[in-house]
């Protein structure tokens, strides 16, 4: 059995089915650098079939990646089949990712099929997608509920058909970690020619085991690929995390004994973009990527890591991007250094042009806070509700008057399309006058679900402050995030970003339904 273990990042799908996680062609394409950056193996870049959108977002990733397998997930069926392949047709290294359920309960109840056309149609499905794409993983979704006898039939099919990969999700996070490990162990000894494909682990973290289920799937099952994504992105309690994947494994080779292409370093950064785009911020306690995981509070445990480092901490915090904040441009740097520090920190440009309209907003920025550190960088870079001419709602400017005893007042003009519109609302904070300002205008209907505030750099009040919204409307849920060291901007710039994600993103299929 190999030592190499496949790291298969499914942010960009599995993760975009959180609610509220939907991303632009343009945000997965920046994600999508980050993790080819992180040197994951496959990037499943979205569910090309599902709609317009998703086709052109898998089309996109597929003519840019070149250091990944870019994947795209596809129901049993010829033409999710065709599609996927369709899209993937400019990727370097692609991959065609087909399912469908196979437990009792979903046979029934979801497909209303028989388990002999189920095993049909996997079977006819696997066939079709091999005469398209070299390599092809099969998964039988909620296979962990599934009856092992059928399973071992319709696994040992698709196997005989080509299928390279063989995913076993536990796709309600119902698993316990020896149990799942013992499960995949029996299907690879009980079907022939398992030796045929790669086994791969999809653990969902409703009971707060998809880690710890996947390395099981690894060490008992003999599974060789793990699914998961940047933060644990997804849907309910969301998905295996890669970055405690990837530093378990790391960490602690000595145990695993397994080597992995990833380049730890970029996993910060990675953490960073992808809260930063989808407004799911992590929490400070989260292990590797959480603001307090490498932080020292206590006075015996920071004597001791004074002392001798590993006293207290068993990985490095570098080794996995963090980097202290450091000022590192200001009101007086130049374009050269700007242009540089972009690079350094990976972020790309498509041109010139861009330099320049990045390096205006730059400008911007340095002469209303003095210290830029690579945070706010990241968050300009990442700005679309002011930055990109393809956004239809584009905050122009704003003012507000609040004082003690009195009701605030916000006044703000905004872009819609080529028209500029002046809004005027009273509210009851200034962050309430300058939405219902802009909704008043708007008139969406949107209900808000949700608002935060962070702080981009900690620790300091001239820190921007980056504001997530999240707003639902006709079973639509959508987030938008925005950066300004004016809180009432960001507010503003949010609420924004999140009305252009409601009106650019059309139906779209359920990866599960
Ligand atoms: O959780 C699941 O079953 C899935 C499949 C589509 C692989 O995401
Ligand atoms: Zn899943």
């Amino acid at each position: 059995m190999s030592d190499n273990l496949i790291i298969f990042d499914t942010t960009l799908r599995d993760g975009e089915q959180s609610p509220g996680a939907s991303m632009t062609k343009d945000e997965k394409l920046r994600i999508a650098r980050q993790l080819e950056r992180l040197r994951v193996d496959v990037i499943e870049a979205g569910f090309a079939a599902s709609s317009n959108g998703d086709f052109e977002c898998v089309r996109t990733i597929a003519s840019h990646i070149k250091d990944s397998t870019v994947c795209s997930l596809a129901r049993a069926n010829d033409r999710d089949i065709s599609r996927a392949a369709e899209a993937l047709k400019p990727a370097a290294r692609a991959r065609i990712h087909t399912f469908i359920a196979t437990s009792e309960l979903h046979m029934q109840k979801k497909l209303r099929m028989t388990a002999d056309e189920v095993f049909e149609q996997a079977k006819l499905s696997v066939r079709f997608a091999r005469n398209l794409c070299d390599d092809v993983e099969f998964s039988p979704e909620d296979g962990y509920r599934s009856d092992p006898d059928f399973l071992c039939r319709v696994l040992e099919a698709v196997i005989k058909e080509g299928a390279t990969t063989l995913n076993i999700p536990d796709t309600v996070g119902y698993a316990v970690p020896e149990l799942y490990g013992q499960f995949i162990r029996n299907l690879r000894e009980r079907i022939p020619n398992s030796d045929k494909a790669i086994w791969s682990v999809h653990c969902h973290n409703d009971l707060g085991m998809a880690v710890a289920n996947s390395l099981a799937g690894v060490t008992i099952g003999g599974a060789r690929q793990v699914e998961c994504t940047i933060n644990g992105l997804g849907e309910r309690a969301g998905n295996c995390s890669l970055e405690e994947v990837v530093m378990a494994v790391k960490t602690r080779r000595d145990y695993f004994g397994l080597n992995l292409r990833v380049d730890a370093s970029q996993i910060v950064p990675a953490s960073r973009l992808v809260a930063q785009t989808t407004g799911f911020v992590v929490q400070p306690n989260k292990a590797v990527v959480g603001a307090n995981a490498f932080a020292h509070a206590s006075g015996i445990h920071q004597d001791g890591v004074l002392k001798a480092r590993d006293t207290y901490e068993i990985m490095r915090a570098e080794d996995v991007g963090w980097s202290a904040n450091k000022i590192v441009l200001g009101k007086l740097s130049g374009r050269n250094a700007f242009k540089q520090r972009l690079q350094e920190l990976g972020i790309e440009t498509e041109s010139e042009a861009d330099i320049n309209a990045a390096f205006a907003r730059f400008k911007d920025l340095a002469d209303r806070k003095s210290d830029i550190f690579d945070e706010d960088i990241i968050a300009l870079m990442g700005d679309e509700s002011v930055t990109s001419e393809a956004e239809h709602y584009r905050l122009l400017s704003l003012s507000q008057h609040s004082e003690t005893g009195e009701r605030p007042h916000a006044r703000v003009v905004f872009a819609a399309g080529t028209q500029e519109h002046h809004a005027e609302a009273d509210g009851n904070g200034p962050v309430d006058a300058s939405l219902k300002a802009i909704e008043s205008k708007v008139q969406s209907g949107a209900e808000l679900l949700l608002y935060s505030v962070n702080a981009i750099t900690s620790g300091s009040t001239e820190s921007q402050g980056e504001v997530t919204v999240r707003l639902q409307l006709g079973g639509r849920v959508v987030n938008g995030v925005g950066a300004d060291p004016d809180i009432i901007v960001a507010s503003a710039k949010a609420y924004l970003a999140a009305l252009n994600k409601l009106q650019s993103k059309g139906e779209r299929v359920a990866a599960q339904g």
